[in-house]
């Protein structure tokens, strides 16, 4: 395979922030650069915050007017993602790179430059992993799994708590059930286990947050799942801020192979930091006219988000259901192709009520078969590349 052919590379999905003299010009070439796609730019961070927050960047550009470090300007882009940030500044003063490295930014570009410096300087940030990720010096590099649906009662749950176990049971991989419906989760129940700490618990304790402390916080089912349940009260809900969440997932990437996320049916402050850092997002749906109405606006506001296409697979739940409708037509109306198929059981509801994944209590069931071909199927995907990062400030291109 080689390595310098770029057009074999996936291309760095970036969104540019800021202005200052000369940027205009360099965000065009960039735009147009086969290495970089765009998703989006805004002259001041707040109007971006939707594709900052949920379009899954791999790296922000900020042009900057101002001629000392701009923290505020930086914070504000922090408060959104954690992607690299890289500074362009058509002047720099004395203390602006070690301000800059203090910041976490990758690096600072002084304009003017060859487009091709700052495609490599994008794609260079790009290869340090999201801000933190080397802070625990953990190996792994955990999936994301995030299971969604704008529709209450579609089978989230369902979906999540077996999707979990079958890729720890059957699959041999460490992974943790965090539950996201913060007000009304049930996934601890669905599973039987009874928790003594959730995920409120964790975000409520005092210090900092590593891969231990995780740990101490997560409840383990007997086929090797972790879980880390919804808070008991709906009222603590609202603690579970975006800045923790985030936290938490990329603490919980460095010390399980797959973090599978069940959800409430909203795009709310914690699900657009989960779709931030998610990998797959499981979009369930069912035969039924007011669900796909539904996923149909979901996945245009996936769009505005600017979430990556590629990372939706649209999963089909009660797929044998009698009901006047077919998955072809489902796909029609959705424009996506089903991507997995899980059939209507009794078994199901009967694995529900006792507490007991259906994947563990009817093991051969067709329901439990689809749900397990999922869960192999997710370890087939590549995974994101964490090396080290290194961060310099580039001098301005001089002609003569
Ligand atoms: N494939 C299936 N076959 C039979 N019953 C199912 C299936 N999937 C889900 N159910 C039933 O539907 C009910 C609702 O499922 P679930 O709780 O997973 O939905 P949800 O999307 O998580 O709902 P909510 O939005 O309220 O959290 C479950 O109690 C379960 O018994
Ligand atoms: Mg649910």
């Amino acid at each position: 395979m080689s390595g310098t052919d770029t057009t074999q590379r996936e291309r760095v999905r970036l969104y540019a922030t800021g202005s200052c003299e000369g940027f205009d010009k360099l965000r065009d070439s960039i735009a147009s650069h086969p290495e970089i796609e765009l998703v989006g730019s805004s002259t001041d961070v707040a109007s971006g915050a939707g594709a900052l927050a949920g379009g899954h960047l791999q790296a922000v550009l900020h042009a900057t007017r101002s001629a000392t470090f701009p923290a505020d300007e930086i914070e504000s882009i922090r408060s959104h993602t954690q992607a690299p940030i890289l500074l362009v500044a058509s002047s720099g003063s004395a203390g602006l790179l070690e301000q800059a490295l203090d910041a976490d930014v990758s690096d600072v570009l002084l304009l003017p430059q060859l487009v091709e410096n700052v495609v490599f300087a994008i794609r260079k940030s790009t290869r340090g992993g999201r801000r933190h990720a080397d802070s625990n010096g953990g190996g792994r590099h955990g999936r994301i799994v995030t299971v969604f649906s704008p529709k209450g009662g579609t089978g989230k749950t369902v979906t999540a708590t077996n999707l979990a176990t079958a890729c720890a049971k059957f699959e041999g991989r460490k992974t943790l059930l965090l539950d996201l419906d913060l007000q009304f989760g049930d996934a601890a129940i669905m599973m039987g286990v009874e928790p003594e700490k959730t995920i409120y618990d964790l975000v409520v304790a005092p210090g900092e947050l590593d891969s231990e402390k995780l740990a101490g916080y997560t409840t383990k089912h007997a086929c090797g799942l972790s879980v880390l349940p919804a808070p008991l009260r709906p009222e603590d809900a609202e603690l579970v801020t975006e800045a923790k969440l985030g936290r938490l997932l990329e603490v919980a990437r460095e010390s399980f192979d797959v973090i599978v996320v069940d959800t409430s049916p909203f795009f709310h402050g914690p699900m657009l930091a989960t779709l931030d850092r998610t990998d797959e997002l499981l979009l369930l749906c069912s035969l039924d006219v007011p669900t796909l109405k539904n996923l149909r606006l979901a996945l245009q506001t996936l769009d505005l988000l600017s979430f990556p296409k590629s990372r939706v697979k649209i999963v089909l739940n009660r797929s044998n259901s009698k009901v006047g409708m077919k998955p072809n037509e489902v796909e029609g109306a959705l424009g996506m192709k089903v991507r997995f198929e899980v059939p209507s059981d009794r078994a199901v509801p009967l694995a529900v009520n006792r507490g007991n994944p259906v994947v563990l209590a009817e093991e051969s069931a067709d329901v439990s078969r689809a749900i397990k071909s999922m869960a192999k199927e997710m370890f087939r995907a590549p995974k994101e590349e964490a090396a080290g990062k290194k961060r310099r400030i580039i001098p301005a291109f001089s002609k003569a």
